[in-house]
């Protein structure tokens, strides 16, 4: 058993249901396209806590580019973790959107941004075997997960990519809570640059956001001048960090607890404020 998760108001996770459950609502739904709508942005997280052995059937929902992009991954665990997370999506989109997971076809932006041609909007993150998913009514929708780990040259990475206010308030925090900062801050910048398409073409350090607890945008990308976005923390299993990054006019559904019942024939929501 895989636990999927929804997110939480407090941005932490709560395991709302399995992978069988999943699999069963998603293939429910697609007998009766018109009863999924999407009107807030969901996010959707999978941190298994051990190796899995994928069903062929996650497999075999793959499109050609992504079974050869899994293979070419030298490393089979890898190759693994690229399926599970590929056909999670596609599991997700197919709930939301009442389409076959195998049917669903990518588009991609000039800088490579995964979208749907008839919506809705999305993007997914990885690390290690978890990942992160945000689907919502429309675009800017940007979302990153990393798990924090050693890294030798940290300080390096923060020279190299943070802005100078960034390197003002890493520097000015306790070294102990250095580690937790750079991924706040790590994470936050991928996701403001994923909502926006633009990967790292647009340069690191020309913006800045938070490093605390509380995620935003301190000082935008002068290429978005005018786009206003919000960005929230979010903490999934096991001290992943993460960041969601979506337009102020957008509802987080993220606040919605969202729960499937094992036979896959309810979708049940449940408000908590935010
Ligand atoms: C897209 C990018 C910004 C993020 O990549 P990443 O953090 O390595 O990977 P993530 O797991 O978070 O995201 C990858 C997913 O984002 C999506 N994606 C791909 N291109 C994208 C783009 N231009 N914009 C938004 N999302 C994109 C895809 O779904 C991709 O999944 P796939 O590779 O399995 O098909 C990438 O361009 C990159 O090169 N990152 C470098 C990381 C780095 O050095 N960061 C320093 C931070 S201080």
């Amino acid at each position: 058993m895989i636990p999927i998760s929804a997110l939480r108001a407090d941005g932490g996770f709560q395991t709302q249901c399995s992978l069988d459950d999943l699999l069963s609502t998603s293939l429910q739904v697609r007998s009766n396209p018109d009863s999924m709508s999407i009107d807030g942005v969901v996010v959707w997280g999978c941190f298994p806590s051990e190796e899995i052995v994928l069903p062929p059937l996650l497999e075999s929902m793959l499109d050609r580019h992504e079974r050869r992009r899994a293979e070419r991954l030298i490393n089979p665990r890898d190759g693994r973790r690229f399926t599970l997370s590929h056909a999670l999506l596609r599991l997700v989109l197919a709930h939301h959107t009442g389409l076959d997971p195998a049917a669903i076809i990518y588009r991609r932006t000039q800088h490579g941004k995964p979208y749907l041609a008839g919506g809705p909007a999305f993007n997914m993150s990885h690390s290690g075997a978890g990942v992160l998913m945000a689907v919502g009514p429309a675009d800017p929708i940007g979302i990153d997960v990393e798990r924090p780990r050693p890294m030798a040259d940290r300080d390096g990475v923060v020279d190299r990519f943070f802005s100078e206010q960034e390197q003002r308030a890493y520097d000015a925090t306790p070294v102990e809570d250095r580690h937790v900062a750079f991924f706040n801050i790590w994470t936050r910048k991928e996701a403001y640059l994923k909502a926006f398409g633009h990967g790292l073409r647009w340069p690191l350090e020309a913006f800045s956001v938070s490093h605390g607890q509380a995620a935003m945008v301190t000082q935008h990308h002068p290429l978005a001048a005018g786009k206003r976005v919000i960005m929230h923390h979010l903490s999934p299993a096991d001290g992943h960090r993460g960041a969601l990054v979506i337009s102020p006019d957008a509802t987080l559904a993220g606040g919605t607890l969202i729960s499937i019942d094992g036979k896959g024939n309810t979708i049940q929501t449940e408000d908590v404020p935010i």
